[in-house]
């Protein structure tokens, strides 16, 4: 008879290894490979008889769709970033570093969808029912009815979640404490947290209720343990924030049924998270005019346009290797612009230290931001503030040239709104609007930014002068 097959799986990444090494040849860390049981639960061990599959009914496309297949909670800010509410028979994940607040979230959400008539059911395995209600009292929530337990058996929880009437919405925190009878790992491992989540999800599918798991997030920046999890949910919400600061953004990783570009912004209080309708006026809030070195980008996420301040810090260099340190932007993305700082505009760097920091500890992934940090790096080495007044946009190719960025009106009038009358933006922009009194200053060359500002220092140098 042939023995059963015993393997090794990686708890940081999931590679299966078919026998014990200290460093895992998949993701290169150390002692992350633990025994594993293929019979349990997952994937079908040799050893398993053989069953027959039953034919299940076909049907097609069209027919009724019961209730409403959205689910809205009423925070705008939430379900701008689920695409419209949460969906019935989906599943979703909602990761995030211990402490950000996750389950602040989750409760507020699960109050307001209680308060208009949903059943809500919060299964937490994270802490007490008393600890759940001191956070709801505190959050005001106190006197929905959501229903609570304290759980972490999947077998358990789904015992509870299919009795009585089908809930509208269950909220599992976390999925790493989730364990199942079925797998014969520890809690917290691949193939516990693979099993439970496969286990809500069938839930999730068979019954029509929407789920929301909670995940907790590495230092490497992965929902722990399982990637696997992110590829198995219909949505991927990351909740993210900067400890030091007070606001939060929720971005959408991965969504089947909605945008995977918006974000939505809350303030953290002592009453909970706050929505923050108009993300613009609280990042440039801190914002100091007359410094060198800082321009204001007019961004856009998803639909919505938010102006965030880029601040660059160019010093002489006291290394052979000059530092490039960069805070919410790709560092390869900044030595591009240095590189075409330095063959197109004459703008030597090669013997300063560089930094980048944006305002806030947002993070940008638009290439639109290149052109305002072209600009923030050339006010900090010229010693010159910037316009006050002015936003920034474009993107910067290799040669030199300025692109033109999409949805020009809207961050136009996103920056005109909050006061910018004047916007430097790459030649040939579509949907250019008039504006009634800014002025738009087109380029299409990095140099003729470069230019600019070099002009201008000199004349103020020639205005002291006299
Ligand atoms: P929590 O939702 O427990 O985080 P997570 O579930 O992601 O681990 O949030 C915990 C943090 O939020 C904690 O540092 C305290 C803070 N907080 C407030 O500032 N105000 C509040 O009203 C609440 C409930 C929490
Ligand atoms: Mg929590």
């Amino acid at each position: 008879m042939a023995r059963p097959k015993v393997q090794f799986v990686c708890q940081n990444c999931g590679t299966v290894h078919t026998r014990w090494a200290g460093k895992c040849d998949g993701c290169g860390e150390w002692n992350t490979i633990v025994e594993d049981d293929p019979a349990g639960g997952i994937g079908s061990g040799p050893g398993k008889p053989r069953t027959k599959g039953k034919p299940v009914a076909l049907t097609s496309l069209s027919g009724d769709i019961e209730d409403a297949p959205r689910i809205e909670t009423g925070i705008a800010e939430l379900d701008r970033v689920t695409g419209g509410g949460f969906v019935r028979g989906s599943a979703l994940l909602v990761g995030g570093d211990p402490g950000i607040g996750k389950s602040t979230l989750l409760m507020q959400a699960a109050a307001a969808l209680a308060r208009k008539g949903h059943s809500v059911i919060y299964v937490s395995g994270e802490e007490a029912v008393a600890q759940i209600r001191l956070r709801a009292q505190r959050l005001g929530a106190a006197d929905t009815d959501v229903m609570l337990a304290a759980e972490t058996n999947v077998e358990d929880i789904l015992a509870t979640v299919a009795q009585g009437n089908r809930p509208d919405l269950v909220i599992i925190d976390s999925i790493q404490t989730l364990w199942s009878d079925m797998a014969e790992s520890a809690p917290g491992t691949v193939t516990q947290v693979r099993t439970g989540a496969q286990a809500m999800i069938r839930f999730a599918k068979q019954t029509g209720a929407a789920v929301v798991l909670v995940g907790h997030v590495t230092k490497e920046g992965q929902i722990a343990g399982p990637r696997v999890v992110e590829h198995m949910v219909d949505a991927v919400l990351y909740f993210e924030g900067d400890r030091g600061h007070h606001y939060r953004i929720l971005r959408t990783v991965k969504n089947r049924f909605g945008p995977t570009d918006e974000i939505g912004v809350f303030e953290m209080s002592d009453k909970g998270l706050g929505e923050v309708a108009n993300p613009s006026e609280l990042f440039l809030g801190e914002r100091n005019e007359k410094a060198p070195g800082a321009s204001v980008f007019a961004g856009m996420e998803g639909t919505r346009p938010v102006l965030v301040e880029v601040q660059a810090l160019v010093a002489p260099s006291p290394l052979g290797t000059p530092r490039r340190a960069v805070v919410g932007w790709d560092s390869a993305r900044l030595s591009m612009v240095l590189a075409v700082l330095e063959a197109h505009c004459g703008v030597r760097l090669a013997q300063h230290d560089v930094y980048l920091n944006i305002a806030g500890g947002y993070r940008i992934s638009e290439p639109a931001a290149d052109l305002a940090v072209a600009s923030a790096l050339v006010s900090s080495l010229a010693g010159l503030a910037l316009p006050a007044d002015c936003v920034y946009f474009g993107e910067i190719s290799l040669s030199g040239a300025v692109r033109p960025v999409a949805h020009t009106a809207q961050r136009l009038k996103e920056a005109e709104k909050l006061g910018f009358g004047r916007a430097v933006l790459p030649k040939g922009s579509a949907d250019l609007p008039k504006s009634a009194n800014g002025s738009w200053n087109t380029v299409d060359a990095l140099a003729d930014l470069v230019v600019g500002i070099a002009g201008a220092k000199a004349q103020l140098a020639q205005d002291e002068d006299e």
